[in-house]
């Protein structure tokens, strides 16, 4: 299969951890998000989280305002939740799993045991004009679950790739969802987890559209800049990908 472009969402969510940690003005994710832009991000994401641990109420207003290439909203499937996506219509929502101790999202959704629970809030967000996306494990029973509650996208957790990327095991795994998510027809995204030293056997995966990734970039740049961090993962995706 000839790969299509891929896209590479930037997570700002640590940005708004390192400003809550002393509740003061800056760092703004805002701005943050309109740096990576700058830098070619093709997209921005933001986690609100019901905690409120990280990413505001306002900070999602502003960069539905601001944000000029893609927002993507990661949301519990709650149902405040859904109510603050729905009036806020950011183009995407990925629908995510969330335990209030957990230090980041774990794992997949649960799509399986409460399939109705998932099912109403795709149609509910659907219905208001925006984009759905799970967020689930790689696995060829949740991506086919997937496809019949009604999603035109799934985003496959890269987690245990992430921590065991020599492992042919978690690298099968991905590449064996995204060829069946793509075969149902399903768009293929993936994130959680991913560096400059991991992504490449990620992004050389044909299948897969979007990148959403986080953690590594904010936390790069602090040493050499936000502007910096991004290229830098974009050269570093690109390069797998055309290789
Ligand atoms: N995708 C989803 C659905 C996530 O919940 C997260 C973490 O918020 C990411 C991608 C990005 O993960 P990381 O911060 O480890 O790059």
């Amino acid at each position: 299969m000839r790969a299509k472009q891929q896209r590479l969402y930037i997570n700002i969510d640590h940005v708004a951890t390192l400003r809550q940690a002393r509740r003061a003005q800056e760092p703004d994710p805002v701005e943050a998000a309109s740096i990576c832009e700058g830098a070619g991000a093709d997209g921005i994401t933001a986690h609100l989280r019901e905690d409120r641990r990280h990413i505001q109420d306002a900070d999602v207003e502003r960069l539905k305002k601001s944000v000029r290439t893609y927002f993507n909203l990661e949301a519990a499937c709650v149902a405040e939740m859904l109510e603050i996506a729905r009036r806020l219509k950011p183009q995407q929502v990925t629908l995510v799993p969330e335990r209030r101790e957990e230090i980041t999202t774990e794992g997949g959704l649960d799509i399986i045991s409460e399939p109705s629970r998932i099912k109403n809030a795709v149609e509910a967000l659907t219905d208001a004009g925006i984009s759905v996306s799970l967020f689930i494990d790689p696995t060829r029973a949740a991506v086919e679950q997937s496809k019949k509650l009604g999603v035109p996208a799934i985003e496959l957790h890269t987690g245990s790739y992430s921590q065991a990327p020599h492992s042919s095991k978690t690298i099968d795994a991905l590449r064996d969802s995204a060829r069946r998510a793509a075969d149902l027809g399903l768009a293929v995204h993936a994130g959680h987890g991913l560096t400059i030293a991991n992504v490449g056997l990620v992004a050389a995966i044909p299948e897969i559209e979007e990148l959403n990734i986080g953690h590594s970039i904010i936390s790069r740049a602090v040493f050499v800049g936000l502007d910096r961090a991004v290229k830098d993962m974009h050269d570093a995706m690109h390069a797998a990908r055309s290789s």
